[in-house]
């Protein structure tokens, strides 16, 4: 994976040599034997999400009991009363503070956290999660890179849909609108989630008066800031991607699993075991369909309301089970370089916020990546969300979810177990160490360039 890192971090960067740049991966099988079936709602086995690969040192018997602070009741909860946690309604006296995302805009500021506190926020996420924020940081570093190291290096941060925010660019948008003579763009509300907000447009008079539109009423993003707030309506009106990779002719999404324990220096890990997220619908790019959010948005939320809902299935797949059906589709190399392209994108769009966002030892956070597969097999970025949907809508989803989360505390490792290894691990259960102020070169068993989505260590 070529990440730009080296050109956008100057030659001042040191590497180790468990860093390296691994473009010079050779492309080959992530998944052995044979396909996957594809047959929608056959989900396979997680496997076991534990074990901690990788690493040279045993860990260390837990220093102290942990005091943790949430509001949540689901899976969080239960990963980390499983932990022999202990939960605390104290308002700073804790260990950990699984904090929601208003207690960050409105209280971390004012609160002085000691040495050994941590939480699950950076205080400006926003920067990445809120989708205009997004669009302008990486719209920024396009130019950064294409300044200083030319268009095609810039060409490696194209991972995100042409976007205009409105209102401000509404006249830029007006422009691309005619220039392109139309086509079809998504309206989404800056910084709402769930599909909530959502719609289509294939005609520039559908915004003209967008202002006015009861659409968009209570889809309110603050200019400043928060995720909910009472600033100016803000929209961003993105290009609809109209060929979407299709399985049983359904558009469908993924959810990756991404850890940021630090942003100087840029600590990146991936989970293994994110999921696709499938529409219940046959896609259509009619227009008569184009307000049919049940073919267009893959959202859960939205998908669980539609009539062809199975409630006991659900509407996802293992990424795993993907894998194996794209291979099946298109060889190996194909994948591998589709999987490997994703890695590089979540880097890519970490290093696109790395200057704006404020770095701090107390923090980390389990980012929840949308991405969307075009019928070219090209990844593309929807959107960051700073809280991903963590309750469980089936055993196998609170299966999945609850691994991941408790791989995430070994990471995090708030039990300290590991803090006298001074080198991070590369693989804690199924987080691989993706990116270490660097491309982090793993301990590879076999050729594949990238582990998302491969088969995770048995405990
Ligand atoms: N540019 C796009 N092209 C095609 N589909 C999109 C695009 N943007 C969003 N979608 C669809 O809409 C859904 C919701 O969009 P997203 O950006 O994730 O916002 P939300 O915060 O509401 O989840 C996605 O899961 C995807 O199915
Ligand atoms: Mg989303």
């Amino acid at each position: 994976m070529s990440t730009g890192a080296g050109a956008t971090q100057g030659g001042s960067r040191e590497r180790d040599k468990d860093k390296t740049d691994s473009s010079t991966s050779l492309p080959a099988a992530g998944v052995s034997g044979a396909a996957a079936s594809g047959s929608l709602g056959s989900t396979g086995s997680l496997g076991g999400s534990g074990g901690l690969g990788g690493v040279g040192s045993q860990p260390a018997a837990p220093a102290q009991i942990i005091r943790f602070k949430t509001g949540l009741r689901n899976t969080v909860w239960d990963c980390m009363r499983d932990r022999g946690w202990k939960e605390t309604d104290s308002e700073l006296d804790w260990d950990f503070f699984w904090a929601d995302v208003h207690w960050v805009h409105e209280t971390f500021d004012h609160v002085y956290l000691h040495e050994h506190q941590r939480i699950n926020h950076f205080r400006n996420h926003y920067e990445l999660t809120r989708k205009d924020l997004l669009v302008k940081n990486v719209k920024r570093m396009i130019k950064t890179i294409e300044k200083e190291y030319g268009k095609q290096e810039s060409l490696k941060f194209e991972f995100i849909s042409t976007s205009y925010v409105l209102p401000q660019e509404h006249a830029l948008f007006q422009e691309e609108f005619k220039r392109n003579s139309g086509g079809v763009w998504i309206m989404k509300p800056v910084g709402k989630a769930q599909g909530k907000g959502i719609f289509l447009i294939n005609k520039m008079s559908q915004i003209a008066n967008w202002k006015k539109d009861p659409r968009l009423k209570g889809a309110r993003g603050t200019a400043g800031g928060g995720e909910d707030g009472d600033g100016p309506e803000a929209y961003i009106v993105q290009r609809y991607i109209e060929n979407p990779y299709l399985i049983g002719g359904k558009k469908f999404d993924i959810r990756a699993y991404v850890l940021v324990t630090s942003y100087y220096p840029l600590v990146v890990y991936i989970h293994r075991n994110g999921f696709c997220r499938f529409s219940n619908s046959q896609f259509s790019m009619q227009a008569k369909d184009i307000s049919n959010l049940y073919i267009h948005a893959t959202n859960v939320a939205i998908q669980k309301t539609s009539p062809n809902y199975d409630g006991d299935k659900g509407c996802k797949w293992l990424l795993r089970n993907l894998k194996m059906f794209l291979i099946s589709k298109h060889g190996a190399a194909a994948v591998d370089e589709l999987f490997t392209e994703m890695e590089a994108l979540v880097v890519r769009s970490l290093m696109s916020v790395q200057k704006v966002m404020i770095n701090d030892k107390h923090c980390f956070e389990l980012y929840g990546y949308d991405i969307l597969i075009d019928s070219n097999l090209k990844p593309w970025l929807l959107e960051v969300n700073a809280s991903p949907s963590l309750t469980a809508e089936t055993q196998f989803d609170y299966d999945l979810k609850y691994a991941m989360l408790n791989d995430c505390f070994d990471v995090v490792d708030l039990e300290r177990r590991y803090e006298k290894d001074k080198r991070l691990r590369t693989r804690v259960g199924g987080f691989d160490l993706v990116y270490n102020d660097g491309p982090v070169k793993h301990e590879r068993t076999s050729n594949y360039s990238s582990y998302l989505a491969s088969q995770s260590m048995q405990k």
